[in-house]
């Protein structure tokens, strides 16, 4: 096959490609994406956009490109191979769907830095779905798919507004804003992580007003007081039902607060409310990201060599702190005996000086009796007739 690669199954297929896994001439399992090139119009510029972005990412979080094959009918893209992408993900370990929280955890943590990485290189992803996530045997993210990402800062008012999948859009972008920035990529990450607890999309339009309807059902209708600039946006309607704004948890109830609260900096009507994706790494919510409880442990798919390993490493881990809290245990124990000892001690020692304090009581009064009587006595040699009983 073209440049030495072979094809080994079918993966998937988006908008306007085939994605094979495959194996590189040197025997390395690699993902190749197809795109069948249209003989007189050569290359899609979409693919040409792809290509020059792609090339210059580097990054954990996001897809590598590798190698760029370029025949008369193809032009190939090979990846580095992936298990399956975020959708896939969810319907094979989730619960109808659902993830348990601390993957979701690990999850964010990674797509958010991966957006942090493309943000800082001055790129919009624009497009980040579940689909266009991929996840490795090692529970790595990457961001995939950068058909439609472009630079930012260049051309700005010539973007389409038709480029973030319906589910994923942020209202702005629905609305016909064509000035939009980096926050539309943050909006995407907030649907995600809502269909990750639940593994249902968060607000499933049918199209562009229905969309926005499904999301205005759960946030509220925007105002003018709530979104300044709303009612002069090219697709915004009066007669739009003015739906009170409803609590975030209530559709969520799986959420933990730290959770919701970082959905609710995500899920802004105003692009400039948004948190950035370097904010929302520092948040709390992340704080505990390292210290996976049993009961949460990842799941995976499949078990590979190096995942187990991982596992075992993971238990092993338990089992050192499970061992050091039994040694604390008995610390504490030897302590609080220790303890017990020393107040049995002082209990002891009060006695003692209670036993002396009376002694010296008795002694005093013993004395003063003595002296008194030796008084006594030395008076009636004195005037014996005084101390006569009358
Ligand atoms: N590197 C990869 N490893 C494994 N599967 C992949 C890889 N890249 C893509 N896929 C699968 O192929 C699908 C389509 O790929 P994508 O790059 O999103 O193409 P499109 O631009 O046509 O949407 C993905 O949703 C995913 O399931
Ligand atoms: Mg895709």
């Amino acid at each position: 096959m073209e440049g030495g690669y072979q094809r080994i199954e079918h993966l998937g297929e988006g908008t306007y490609a085939m994605v094979f896994k495959g194996r590189s001439p040197k025997g390395e399992i690699v993902a190749l994406k197809e795109i069948q090139l249209d003989p007189e119009e050569g290359a899609p510029s979409t693919a040409i956009r792809e290509i020059s972005l792609m090339k210059e990412l580097d990054h954990e979080n996001v897809l590598k490109l590798l190698d760029v094959v370029h025949t008369e009918t193809k032009l190939m893209l090979v990846f580095e191979y992936m298990d399956k992408d975020l959708k896939r993900y969810m319907d094979s370990v989730g619960n109808r769907g659902a993830l348990p929280p601390q993957t979701i955890k690990v999850l964010m943590y990674q797509m958010l830095k991966g957006i942090k990485y493309c943000h800082d290189m001055r790129v919009l992803h624009r497009d980040l779905k579940p689909q266009n996530l991929l996840i490795n045997s090692r529970n790595q993210l990457k961001l995939g798919d950068f058909g439609l990402a472009r630079a930012v800062g260049i051309p700005v008012n010539t973007f389409s507004n038709e480029v973030v999948t319906l589910w994923y859009r942020a209202p702005d972008v629905l609305l016909g804003s064509r000035n939009y920035d980096s926050a539309i990529d943050i909006w995407s990450a907030g649907c995600i992580m809502a269909e990750m607890y639940t593994g249902r999309p968060l607000f499933a339009g049918s199209c562009n007003d229905d969309q926005l309807l499904k999301i205005f059902r759960v946030m509220g209708t925007p105002t003018e007081a709530t979104w300044p600039g709303v009612s002069s946006m090219a697709n915004w309607k009066s007669n739009f039902p003015p739906y009170p704004p409803t609590r975030l948890e209530q559709h969520l109830p799986q959420m933990e607060p730290l959770a919701i609260d970082l959905l609710k900096n995500l899920l802004v009507y105003e692009p400039s409310g948004r948190w950035d994706a370097g904010r929302c790494l520092s948040h709390p919510y992340f704080r505990d990201l390292w210290q996976p409880a049993p009961q949460h442990a990842l799941q995976l798919p499949v078990q590979h060599p190096d995942q187990h390993q991982q596992q075992m490493q993971l238990q092993q881990l338990l089992l050192q702190q499970q061992q050091q809290q039994q040694q604390q245990q008995q610390q504490h124990q030897q302590l609080s005996h220790h303890q017990q000892q020393q107040h049995q001690q002082q209990l002891q020692l009060q006695q003692l000086l209670f036993q002396q304090h009376q002694q010296q009581q008795l002694n005093h009064h013993q004395q003063h009796q003595q002296q008194q009587q030796l008084h006594h006595h030395q008076q009636q040699q004195q005037h014996p007739a005084w101390h006569r009983p009358t």
